[in-house]
Formats: C-alpha cells, structure tokens, sequence
C-alpha cells in the first residue's frame, strides 16, 4: 500500500479493514488505458459541478475553485506533469483525487449526485463521439485521393473481375471509383452513429438509480453538447451500445479498407503487374534483393481483422451482463480505443499507397484483352443489330469463343473473319471492330457504368460534395 494520500483506499476505503491484494489492484486498475479520457473527464466534472452550483447543490466558491482546480490539472495532464497513479484504479479517481489535493474541501464535493457509472459512461460516449466524427473525416481524406487518382484513370482500360476471372473490360477510373462509394457509406454510417450517441446524455443517472439531489439534467446535457439527458437511468449506465455501433461500422469500414489492401497486394504481384507502390510504401527483403513488398497493405488486412475480433470481444462482454453497471464494462475502452487508433493508421497508410501507386497502362490494356473479355460486346450486337434473342447470342458467342480458343487466338477482336463466319454467317467487320477493349468500355455508359465519360461525371459529381 502507498503512503499517498491519494491512495486507493482514500476514495471508498472507509468499509475496508484490510488493503486489497496487488493482483486485485492489478486486475482492477484501468489507468493506463482510460487516462485517455482526461479531457472528456474534466469537460464532464466542470458541467456536472457548474449544474451543482446552479441548482444550489454546492456554493459558487466551492464550483468556482473546481473549475480553476480542473483547469489546472489540465495543464498538468497536457503538459506530462501530472502524477498518475494505478492505487486510485481509474482517471476518474485520479482527477477528482488530484482535484481535494489542490483545492481541498471543495474537490471532496465534486462527487455530490453522481456516481463513476454515469461519469464513465458520459466521459466514454463523448470520446467515442469525438473519434466517430474524426474517423469520418479520415474517410474523407482517403476519398479524395482516391477521387484524384480515378479523375487521372478515367479511361484505362482494365479488366473487370467475377470470381477473380476476366469479365469485361472496365476502366480503373470506375474501379478506383467503387471504393469511394464504399467509404462514403462507411463515413455516413460513423457519423449517423455519433449523431445517435449525442441524443442522450447519461450523466446524472448516478449509481443507476437517479438521485434525491435536486439536479439539473438538462443543463448538463446542454452544456456537453447531447440533445437530452438520458430518459432511462438504468440504460443509461448499462448500456454501451454506442461504442458497439461505433466498433460494427469501423469493422465494416475496416472490411473495405482490406479488400482495397488486397488488390493493392494482387496489382503489385509480379504476376498482374498492375500497378507498382512508391519506395515510400513498399519494404524490402532481408535475403531477396529484387522484392519490393506491399507490408502496409498486408498490415491493413491483418489489422481489418483485428477491428471485427475487437468489436466481437466486446459485443461477447456485454451481451452477457445483468442489468446494470458491471467492472465487465471496464474493458471497453482497451477495445474500443484499440480499433480507432489501428483504423486511423490504416487509413493513413491507404492515402499515402493511393496517392503515390504508379499504374501500368499497357500491362493494365494487355490484361484487359485477355480471356475474351468482349465476349459480352459480340452478344449484344447479335442482339442489337440481327434482333438475336439474348439467350442465342450468347450461345453463339460462347462457340466462337470455343472457336478461338480452338484456333489459338487470343482476344475475339484478332479472330478471322472467316471463323466468326463459320460459326454464324451473318457476322460482319462492323461486329468485329467493336470488339476492343476500348470500345467496349465506351458502349458501357448507362448511369453508373465504367464509360470514361460516366467515371468523369461522377469525379465531378464526387468532388462537388467534398467541397
Ligand atoms: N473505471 C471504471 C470503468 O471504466 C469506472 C466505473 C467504475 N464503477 C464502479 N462501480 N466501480 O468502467
């Protein structure tokens, strides 16, 4: 046990004869985790003692010396000063502690009609707001680049993958494109989320039960920027559903950010070539002197999946608690901040591969004719141009493509004419000169397709909304 009179003991130690044991203070400390709450601690103990004053609870003076003893222990906290300790558990205990140390009395009134359970409970939600908003704007910076690198590629040609196997011819424009659909979703989900947790506040709920003291919920609310004071006290302490919500959707945006990881991963193989990382984001071999590793974009798969095993953990913690608080609930933060700080360096590693990947337009085209990618092109013209029911295109389409894979031929479009002929005679050169990739990208503008023209209308329509 300390000799501080800041210790443990000091701050619900009168029903205790006997010190705790080390493990027990070791398992029941959180300081070095939660101490990142400090300043959603000291927002909500200077709206809770300002409520105090003005409802009469405690004096002007003593409020007056709390929000001077706060603000101080701020700058002490900000400037690496302040002395943190694991006895008194948590940041909560530390502050207000810290707080009678400075200002005597008055910081022992502090406590007055609230309870750690609807303190952590406000201080965690207005933390988890804070980062949902911040994360969005994250998502933003990654939308741009990739908004950036789509307007240069609005027109190379790629292939577009089923299954992994060549489908059409797509422009890496429209691909690039498909992310900052994803990310914009991602980004409205976490800020919907925040928007949600900002309706109620739960600070003055106390232990769970509410309060005699004659309190001021609104006021509190207000000044912490909630629309309302939580209705349910008992939910209010219980509940960590905003952190849940904020950990689902940071998973799913997680899970989005690792499939663009993947393809950064494929693209930079030897084997597609697609694309190449600058030597910023790429890492050497300690033995194989030619490799040029994507490791970020590996990491960012691996840490997508530490995201959804994060939010898992915690969904598996609370699902199980009686109502209301419980010391389970303690070990939210450790997850929660765990896949905010992982998802932020994610997303700064995706900006910097985004922004300064080099791709490879002839290797890109080259790809893009393989595997009779305008298979589909020839099906239409049947369709369009001979009044072919669809189904029968195809079939035909399918035994030219037999065809040239029987001839040795690679890409439709090289294909004789005589052998289109010979599988159906009313194949003309107008059918065959449509069978680029180039032009099949261009035939592909209905809304929302991977036309050039239709990739350039959304980067305008993209960087309308950022602006
Ligand atoms: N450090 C605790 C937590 O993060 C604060 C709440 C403690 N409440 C209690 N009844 N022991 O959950």
């Amino acid at each position: 046990m300390s000799t501080s009179d800041l210790s443990g003991q000091k701050m619900w130690g009168g029903r205790f004869a006997a010190q705790p044991a080390d493990a027990m203070q070791a398992i029941n400390a959180s300081i070095d985790v939660d101490k990142r709450l400090w300043r959603e601690d000291i927002e909500g103990s200077q709206a809770h003692a300002a409520m105090l004053a003005a409802t009469g609870v405690i004096t002007r003076e003593d409020n007056e010396a709390i929000q001077r003893g706060l603000e101080q222990i701020a700058a002490e906290i900000a400037t690496g000063v302040f002395p943190f300790t694991a006895e008194l558990e948590d940041i909560h205990l530390n502050i207000e502690a810290r707080l009678t140390e400075r200002i005597g009395e008055a910081g022992k009134r502090l406590h007055t009609a609230r309870s750690r359970n609807d303190q952590v409970a406000t201080d965690f939600k207005l933390w988890v707001i804070r980062a949902s908003r911040e994360t969005g704007a994250d998502l933003r910076r990654l939308q741009k680049a990739l908004v950036t690198r789509a307007d240069q590629h609005a027109d190379w040609v790629m292939p577009g993958f089923t299954h992994l196997q060549t489908a059409q011819p797509i422009t890496l424009g429209h691909h690039l494109l498909a992310y900052v659909s994803m990310f914009e979703r991602d980004r409205v989900r976490l800020i919907g989320a925040a928007l949600e947790a900002a309706w109620e506040c739960p600070l003055g709920s106390a232990a769970l039960a509410g309060t005699s003291y004659p309190i001021n919920r609104d006021m509190t609310a207000e000044l912490l920027g909630f629309h309302a004071p939580a209705a349910n006290s008992i939910d209010a302490v219980a509940s960590r559903d905003f952190a849940l919500a904020a950990l689902a959707n940071l998973s799913i945006a997680a899970t989005h950010l690792s499939r663009l990881a993947e393809e950064v991963v494929l693209w930079t193989s030897a084997q597609f070539a697609f694309a190449q990382l600058s030597d910023q984001w790429s890492t050497g071999s300690s033995i194989m002197p030619q490799k040029r590793n994507p490791d970020a974009a590996e990491l960012i798969r691996a840490k997508a999946a530490r995201i959804g095993a994060d939010f898992v953990a915690l969904n598996a913690i609370v699902q199980k608690l009686p109502l209301a608080y419980a010391k389970d609930l303690q070990e939210d933060k450790a997850l929660t901040f765990a896949a905010f700080d992982a998802f932020s360096l994610c997303v700064t590693a995706m900006v910097g591969m985004v922004e300064t990947m080099r791709f490879d337009r002839a290797a890109l085209r080259a790809a893009a004719a393989r595997g009779y990618s305008t298979a589909t092109d020839l099906a239409d013209w049947l369709v369009r141009e001979l009044k072919v029911p669809f189904r029968e295109a195809h079939e035909i389409t399918g035994r030219i493509v037999r065809r040239a894979e029987a001839v040795g031929v690679a890409e439709l479009g090289l294909l004789g004419m005589d052998d289109f002929q010979a599988v159906d005679p009313r194949i003309t050169e107008a059918a065959r000169a449509l069978l680029t990739v180039e032009k099949s990208v261009e035939s592909r503008d209905s809304y929302g397709g991977t036309a050039p023209q239709r990739v350039r209308e959304q980067v305008e329509r993209w960087k309308e909304m950022f602006a």
